[in-house]
């Protein structure tokens, strides 16, 4: 058991790292973790579908990769991606604030956590 969470840290670390080492905006978990607040009311609960504008499964983010959340945010912001919630919300978000989210989504907390 102990083994195992030190290894899953080590992961997540390093994904981390590597997104950081991508990106020139480099993200904080603890600081993205307090920003989530904007985005648990839909990506907090498992197997939920927002009702509006449409039904529509919401996509899982803990453990997704920090660079992957990143590019799917800026895809928001500029319109490459459509989702008309996603899009207002992105619009809101400086890249830091996508690097901090990003960063903190990546960790092993955020994916058990399931958010
Ligand atoms: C109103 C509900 C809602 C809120 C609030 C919300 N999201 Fe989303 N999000 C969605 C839906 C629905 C999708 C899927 C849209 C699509 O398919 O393009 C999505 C997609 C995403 C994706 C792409 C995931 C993928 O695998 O393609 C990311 C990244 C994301 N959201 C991050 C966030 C972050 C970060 C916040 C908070 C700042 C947030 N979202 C707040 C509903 C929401």
């Amino acid at each position: 058991m102990r083994r195992h969470t030190t290894l899953s840290t080590v992961v997540a670390a390093a994904l981390v790292a590597a997104a950081g080492a991508l990106h020139a905006a480099e993200g904080d978990p603890a600081a993205g973790k307090g920003k989530t607040s904007m985005c648990i009311g839909c990506h907090g609960i498992g197997g939920y579908k927002t009702a509006f504008p449409a039904v529509y499964s919401v996509p899982k983010l803990g453990g997704q990769h920090a660079a992957y959340i990143v590019k799917a945010l800026q895809a928001y912001k500029t319109g490459a991606r459509s989702h008309p919630s996603m899009r207002a919300i992105a619009a809101t978000l400086s890249d830091k604030d996508m690097a901090d989210l990003a960063a903190y989504y990546a960790t092993d907390a955020a994916k058990s956590a399931a958010k």
